[in-house]
């Protein structure tokens, strides 16, 4: 391990399920000069792909199952010491489908992120592809924000769009936002990372950006 190794961020990144995004994080973290890396996974399901991701990467991963524990704080309590354990400096949501108690979020707060399949604060909560589609929205998308004890809220760090087509199911959707949470995610670390984020009012402001950015329109124009 080179002296750069030892200087990058140590990430705990939390699963339920398939792990894409996790997989996303672990490929980034490969890449010279990124400024973290992975050194656990933790899961709530035994089976998740994602800890298999995890093992296969060379990362720890560890399964907390539930029923081993009396209540949500008792787990989280668990879940903390995996953390701590791993020395881990930075908590990524990736796929974590359960509520974690407000102790646990207290001791994380500025200091864990989570993805979001939509462009908070819209369509916060469960089946956002088709309900974005119901809701005949033309630009759709995913939100990496940090986490606060209200679910799907916290501080904003970065948001992807993708246009909506007519032809799209939940299905199609999901994909297309699939993409760009698998290039925000780790870009949105990156920038934690690098401690160029600072919260002010709720807000993230980030160092180092352009003052204006390219519209994007959908339908294109
Ligand atoms: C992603 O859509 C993410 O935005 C949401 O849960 C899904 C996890 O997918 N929070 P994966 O396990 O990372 O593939």
């Amino acid at each position: 391990m080179t002296r750069a190794d030892d200087d990058r961020l140590r990430v705990g990144v939390l699963v339920s399920g398939r792990g894409s995004n996790l997989q996303a994080l672990l490929d980034a973290a490969a890449r010279p000069g990124y400024p973290a890396r992975v050194v656990v996974v933790v899961g709530d399901k035994e089976q998740a792909p994602a800890l298999a991701r995890a093992r296969a990467g060379g990362v720890a991963a560890v399964w907390l199952n539930p029923k081993d524990f009396g209540d949500r704080v008792a787990y989280d309590v668990a879940l903390g010491r995996a953390l701590d354990e791993h020395r881990v400096g930075l908590v990524c949501l990736a796929g974590f489908m359960r509520l974690l108690a407000p102790s646990f979020v207290g001791k994380w707060q500025g200091r864990m992120l989570n993805i979001h399949p939509a462009l908070l604060p819209s369509f916060k909560g469960l089946d956002t592809h088709a309900r974005a589609l119901a809701a005949g929205v033309k630009i759709h998308g995913a939100t990496v924000h940090l986490v606060v004890p209200e679910v799907d809220s916290g501080p904003i760090v970065a948001q992807a769009a993708v246009p909506v087509c007519d032809s799209d199911t939940p299905e199609t959707l999901a994909a297309r936002v699939l993409e760009a949470e698998h290039r925000i995610y780790p870009a949105a670390l990156k920038l934690l990372a690098e401690g160029r984020i600072t919260v002010i009012d709720g807000r993230c402001r980030i160092e180092g950006l352009p003052d204006r950015d390219a519209a994007l329109f959908a339908p294109s124009v």
